[in-house]
């Protein structure tokens, strides 16, 4: 396949970028023969559709909720398919989502208008620092705060996040080495999703050189490393704690039953370990995320967007949950960072994939927000939440970033260059990334050591520009092969490696 990556403003380049991405996990995983494949339609085409949906429909939201900065968009009414009106309150868990998609979107676009908005929906949550009814306190003000001071760098969010960090630590008991996740239930209950709120903790140890924070957040991970997790790699959504920090209750208050698998908090748990390992550097926090992750991706179904619990027998009656598999994505892109276990990259980008169509994305749908069919909790599915929107907007940054990295060369314009393929050394499997400063005639061939012709990739006319060809080495031997480009009689040549 030849797909030429656009280039010029900010969101082509994204879309270039987003491009390669997909031909790379289609070629990964479908097998499909390249060449065979038509270029520039179904993946330029799909792909644009997200971005621009995804603004669509938080201008959508914007306009349904009058632009008035004290709403935030929780999840919708499943009625009227509009954002709830009784969770808009900036004392929802969810609070701090609906701002963090519009840094997501500066981010993407680089448009200043998205950058007010921001800034504006950021700063009415500024009360929440002093919350102390919960354990949210990261998912409201990191979020927000936290991705506009990462964007802006202006230090008056720091301050912001600082009093949030000591507001959240003051939940934290050392007899029982954890956070309280609820007021309202059990004793000391301690929920897997609360691994997702050391994310402020951490952030602000390691700006601040704050190391009771840091041993905050460290021991409440290993508590609920110990509790949380069984043998199998999945996880327990609630451990209740007596006074002496010895667990009495272990339940779930969304998933499908007592010993259930609730799929969300298994995300939470992937993403969160994957992040607490990132500031760690501990072994046993990594290994955690990979438990996780394998239990996740072995249930998923064939659209890869999972039911809201993995317990089997409760299968016939459940809703899919289109956040878990956008939390889930996000956590494979950090944590495929981290191992550069390509399972976990291929999988975000199924997921990317399915949750753009059709079936969860509602761009042919008036829903408000941007992807469908998500659950709260048992018995309340088919929704759409802030959260699902912000983590899948989150995904496909991440999944930007990874391919800058990978392939750094990918907006290099005007310039004839032929990049080192990537894997390499690979197996069976690589990808050829070049550009054309001037259209002309074109030929990308491999050859072996002894000058052997082994396949064209590329003969004809191309017009300048930037390309992306994977090449498959199925068949052949191990060792040493070159690839050639000749552009108008210029000729560019390197070296890769196939290992059998
Ligand atoms: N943290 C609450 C939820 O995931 O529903």
């Amino acid at each position: 396949m030849i797909s030429k990556l656009c280039t010029g403003d900010n969101t082509f380049r994204f879309l270039a970028i987003l491009m390669a991405g997909f031909i790379i996990s289609l070629f990964k995983f479908n097998n499909v023969d390249a060449q065979q494949r038509s270029s520039q339609t179904f993946e330029s085409q799909n792909i644009q559709q997200a971005l621009n949906h995804a603004q669509n429909k938080l201008l959508q939201t914007l306009d349904e909720i009058n632009y008035n900065p004290a709403k935030h968009p929780g999840h919708t009414n499943p009625e009227t398919g509009e954002w709830d009106v009784d969770y808009l309150s900036r004392n929802e868990w969810t609070s701090g989502f609906f701002a963090g998609s519009l840094w997501y979107m500066y981010r993407l676009t680089g448009e200043d208008s998205w950058k007010e908005l921001a800034k504006t929906w950021t700063e009415d949550l500024e009360p929440m620092t002093m919350a102390t009814f919960d354990h949210d306190t990261g998912f409201r003000i990191f979020n927000s705060f936290g991705n506009g001071y990462k964007t802006l760098n202006k230090r008056s969010y720091y301050r912001t996040i600082l009093k949030a960090a000591n507001t959240l630590s003051k939940r934290f008991d050392p007899a029982i080495g954890a956070i309280k996740s609820w007021d309202w239930t059990g004793n000391y209950p301690v929920i897997i999703d609360n691994l997702m709120n050391l994310e402020l903790l951490f952030w602000v140890a390691e700006n601040s050189g704050n190391r009771s924070l840091y041993n905050i957040a460290k021991t409440h991970a290993e508590t609920s490393l110990k509790h949380h997790m069984r043998e199998d790699g999945s996880t327990y959504h609630v451990v209740d704690f007596d006074n002496n920090g010895d667990v009495y209750r272990k339940f779930t208050t969304q998933g499908a039953g007592p010993t259930s698998v609730w799929t969300r908090g298994q995300a939470w748990a992937i993403y969160g370990f994957t992040m607490i390992y990132r500031f760690t550097g501990e072994k046993k926090f990594l290994e955690a995320a990979e438990a996780a992750s394998q239990y996740f991706i072995e249930r998923l179904p064939s659209d890869f967007v999972p039911y809201y619990d993995f317990f089997e027998p409760y299968r016939s009656v459940q809703t899919k949950d289109a956040s878990a598999a956008a939390i889930a994505a996000s956590g494979f892109l950090e944590l495929y960072q981290h191992t550069f276990n390509s399972l976990y990259f291929n999988t975000a980008v199924e997921i990317l994939l399915s949750l753009s169509s059709s079936d969860y994305s509602t761009h042919q749908s008036s829903l408000s927000s941007i992807l469908k069919k998500s659950t709260l909790h048992r018995g309340f599915g088919n929704v759409g939440t802030s959260y699902a929107d912000y983590y899948y907007l989150e995904a496909i940054m991440r999944y930007k970033e990874v391919l800058e990295e990978e392939f750094p060369a990918l907006n290099v314009e005007n310039f004839l260059f032929l990049d080192q393929n990537y894997p390499n050394p690979f197996n069976n499997q690589t990808i050829i990334y070049y550009s054309l400063e001037q259209s002309g005639e074109t030929k990308l061939s491999v050859y072996d050591m002894t000058g052997r012709h082994v396949q064209t990739l590329v003969n004809g006319q191309m017009p300048a520009g930037s390309f992306v060809v994977p090449f498959d080495g199925s068949g052949l031997s191990s060792g040493v092969y070159i690839y050639r480009l000749r552009n108008n009689g210029t000729v560019l040549t390197r070296k890769m490696t196939l290992i059998q």
